[in-house]
């Protein structure tokens, strides 16, 4: 593939390219969106009234939201574009708003990237919390994670083999999207989602909406220090590598090890970096998000990750592609002798 041939214009968008994502957070993190999607049109003067808006600052959001095409109006009224209803309303099943609430989070992170690039440290953050006690940004961060995962869970049970007899361990699972979803779609299938206390809450606000969700334990607790039960036929560890370094990887690799049975699998889904030709730009830019956020963390190549599992005496290793097709996520899988 020849290298692309760049315009004026093209290095134009990019430098400014923060101000229409900066504007799609303002709409969701004022409630903006989430008022559109549920209640249909308003006028500029009504969301700010609803809102509690300065009018004039809503008056100029719509007309920006509209001239992205994010918002569409008719008369005086602005109404969600096509499409939008469903991923910015907070309680659709496959919203997108707490992803984006999340990102609206990471901005001024992102903003200090250079330094971290020049000091190699992450960006410092003032540590704060939210009036119910939580750190700042956790719900969002949880809730992010949960919005990702069910793009993505559907389907894939049936892409590890999962059957029914098994015990599934999904290991850093967060929200336990995954965990729930394989056992929803696997009949008899033991799902267990490990996590620390704090994200307890959102995987239980995930297992109410799932069918089999009250049989899926949650066992809370810290991966670097606590038992996680078991043994597994599978683990399933999901974006949770890239948190750590590769010291902390082979760890948690070596400890996923100690509790599969002989024979038993470790897939991992990871936006998995190709240094040579990237499909995808995510997995590099997900890098640089670990970079700014985490003391340690890197997104890895499928060779840093079949390296990790060899160390821990896994056989059979395999990139197995991306999970869904043009998905940034990927899978690795290697099996326990
Ligand atoms: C990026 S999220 C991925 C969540 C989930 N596996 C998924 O794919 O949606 C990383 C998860 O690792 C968990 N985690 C980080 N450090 C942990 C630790 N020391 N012990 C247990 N869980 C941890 C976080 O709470 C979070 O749920």
């Amino acid at each position: 593939m020849s290298p692309k041939q760049w315009k004026p214009e093209d290095v134009s968008r990019l430098a400014h390219g923060f101000w229409a994502s900066a504007t799609l957070h303002a709409a969701v993190s004022t409630g903006l969106a989430a008022r559109l999607a549920k209640k249909g049109p308003a006028t500029a003067e009504e969301l700010a009234s609803e809102l509690g808006l300065d009018p004039r600052a809503t008056r100029i959001l719509v007309i920006a939201l509209h001239a992205l095409e994010l918002a569409v109006k008719r008369g005086e009224a602005y109404s969600l574009a096509p499409g939008l209803e469903t991923l910015l309303d907070p309680d659709a099943p496959r919203s997108l708003n707490n992803m984006a609430l999340h990102m609206a989070d990471l901005m001024p992170v992102w903003a200090h990237l250079a330094d971290s690039v020049r000091s190699g440290k992450p960006v410092e953050r003032p540590e704060k919390t939210e009036d119910n006690g939580e750190p700042a940004g956790r719900a969002h961060f949880y809730r992010a994670m949960r919005d990702i995962a069910r793009q993505q869970a559907t389907g894939t049970a049936a892409r590890l083999g999962l059957a029914s007899g098994q015990s599934l361990l999904d290991l850093a699972g967060g929200p336990g999207v995954y965990g729930l979803t394989f056992a929803d779609e696997t009949p008899g299938l033991s799902a267990t989602v490990f996590d620390l206390p704090g994200a307890q809450p959102y995987f239980q606000e995930e297992a109410a909406r799932h069918a089999r969700g009250a049989e899926v334990r949650f066992i809370a607790g810290d991966y670097q220090k606590n038992d996680l039960g078991g043994p597994y036929d599978v683990v399933w560890l999901s974006q949770v590598l890239h948190g750590e370094g590769p010291e902390e990887c082979r760890k948690l690799i070596a400890k996923a090890a100690s509790v599969l049975k002989s024979g038993g699998a470790l897939w991992v889904q990871e936006f998995v970096v190709d240094t040579e030709n990237p499909k995808h730009p995510w997995p590099a830019l997900f890098s640089l998000n670990m970079l700014v956020n985490t003391t340690d963390g890197q997104g890895y190549t499928a060779a840093d990750i079949c390296g990790f599992m060899r160390d821990a005496r896994f056989i059979g290793c395999v990139f197995d592609g991306p999970t869904r097709e043009g998905s940034p996520a990927a899978l690795v899988r290697g099996f326990k002798p």
